[in-house]
């Protein structure tokens, strides 16, 4: 018998922006990601504040999933998947972001998406903003710095929930809403949508790095993104008591360097602001004790954290579960010369111990049993699930057309086997899903090159390829894996 509780929600997950393409399509407006061209593993992303004609934005096309949701959805349902995270593109809605009606091409679109999931026996998880903050909000109000897109998200939340409340039972409010904690200029231009006057008045693309950041309002913003989560939250259960909301962090694991209690402190503090910050405020209602403190040491006016009203929304829509992104960890020191690596958002010193990815990241499947139990002990009695774990590669097409990743199951085959073990070891994780099953865009460097999926998409980052989708040999893999309920790691 499986470790893992019966209706184990296997599967994947994806991001609207990262793989539907069409974007201006069926009346979509503009998205934060649309402004962005690719990068690579050395070279950070550009940002455009005007769109550039003759240029290639990755976004644009994506893996064109809008219109190959249907093969997409059936490869999804052949691997036996239980449950396909993916994203509702905001601005496919909500076209200028305060746009008095909904588009209904729009919903129409994600009503198919959710019928041709029920057909397949797949439960939609859905991410209601994932980095895709409609470019209109951005311009208009300088994103969540302004309260009034508050509202603005809610009012969309309330249309998702009211039009799909029998498709859909679980929803996440925020992709990785620590990331403006974490990463200055893509937290504030993905996850806030903030971007000053000045760089939007620039004539020449510039690095996401380039972009001006504000402490003080990047901190505000996403405040204002907590009560936005809230009110969704409770707004969400009066249209359905049976909705689960949760929340979802990009877990950055984190290790001391050295056993020099200046790097355990170093530690715990990390830990504490990238991971615990908002993940208590969103489980358990309140900023942690040492919110205040660490954002007085910043110099920043806290007196945005003391408005009873925020604070009572905030106490009242708390998640019904808690999710997560785990990919690697890093380690902490004080030690200014430490070897350092690359990671997901965030870097840090190099682990003596951890083989690296392509791209730096630090592969550890210890890290990821280590965090199930530290989050089952933090958020006593709340249900987890590991939304997206994935291994970004260069992929090889062999002349016959098959693709041998076996460096992909060897990453699944170990963090599959490490969360066995913390299901063992009580935790109450009740779902898993692989980040990009399909091939997809790279967030951090906007990459095709840098593949995820099961599923291989023939499209390029010259702007190559005819989007033909085959089979890797993951794909057989992870299906007799979902067939076992997670027994059959061989
Ligand atoms: C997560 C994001 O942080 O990491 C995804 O939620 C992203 O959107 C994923 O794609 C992997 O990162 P990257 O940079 O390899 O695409």
């Amino acid at each position: 018998m499986s470790v893992f509780r019966e209706g184990f929600l296997w599967g994947g997950a994806t991001a609207a922006n990262q793989c539907e393409g069409a974007y201006l399509e069926g009346g979509k407006g503009l998205n934060v990601p649309d402004m962005l061209l690719g990068g690579d593993v050395n070279t950070p992303r550009t940002f455009c504040p005007h769109l550039e004609p003759g240029v290639f934005y990755p976004s644009h096309e994506a893996i064109d999933f809008y219109h190959h949701y249907k093969e997409d959805i059936a490869l999804f349902g052949e691997m036996g998947f239980k449950c396909f995270r993916l994203s509702i593109n905001w601005a496919r809605i909500f076209p200028n972001g305060d746009d008095a009606e909904p588009n209904e091409e729009g919903l129409a679109f994600y009503d198919r998406v959710f019928d041709e999931c029920k057909k397949n026996g797949i439960e939609p998880l859905v991410t209601l903003c994932h980095y895709e903050i409609p470019w209109a909000i951005v311009t208009k109000y300088h994103g969540f710095a302004d309260r009034r897109v508050i509202d603005l998200f809610v009012k969309y939340a309330v249309t998702c929930f009211t039009r799909y409340k029998d498709k859909v039972k679980y929803w996440l409010t925020f992709n990785e809403i620590n990331i403006g904690l974490m990463n200055a200029a893509m937290g504030a231009l993905y996850g806030l949508g903030l971007v000053q006057d000045e760089d939007l008045a620039r004539t020449k693309p510039c690095t996401l790095p380039e972009i001006k950041d504000v402490p003080q309002q990047r901190f505000e913003a996403l405040h204002n993104q907590f009560v936005a989560s809230a009110k969704a939250v409770i707004e969400g259960h009066k249209i359905n008591p049976d909705f689960m909301i949760g929340n979802m962090i990009c877990h950055i694991t984190w290790y001391p360097l050295t056993p020099n209690p200046k790097d355990i402190l170093e530690d715990q503090k990390r830990d504490s602001l990238c991971n615990d910050l908002c993940g208590d405020v969103q489980v358990r209602g309140a900023y942690p004790y040492f919110a205040k403190k660490y954002y007085q040491d910043l110099g920043l006016d806290t007196s945005f954290m003391e408005n009873e009203e925020d604070l009572a929304l905030i106490k009242e829509g708390t998640v019904d579960f808690y999710t997560f992104s785990y990919y690697m960890s890093n380690c902490v020191t004080v030690d200014e010369n430490a070897d350092t690596v690359q990671g997901n958002m965030l870097g840090g010193a190099k682990n003596p111990y951890l083989k690296a990815s392509d791209w730096g990241w630090q592969i550890d499947p210890d890290g990821l049993r280590f965090t199930l139990n530290k989050l089952a002990s933090r958020y006593p009695g709340k249900p987890l699930m590991v939304v997206e774990n994935g291994f970004g590669a260069f992929d090889k097409v062999e002349e016959d057309g098959s693709i041998h990743d076996d460096y992909r199951i060897s990453y699944f085959k170990a963090h599959i086997a490490a969360m066995r073990e913390a299901v063992k070891d009580g935790v109450p994780l009740i779902g898993y899903t692989t980040w990009g099953p399909i091939d997809l865009v790279s967030a951090g460097t906007g990459q095709y090159a840098k593949r995820y999926g099961f599923i291989y998409v023939d499209r390029h980052d010259d702007g190559t390829g005819d989007f033909g989708r085959s089979r890797k040999d993951s794909f057989f893999w992870y299906k007799k894996v979902i067939a076992s309920n997670g027994e059959d790691l061989e």
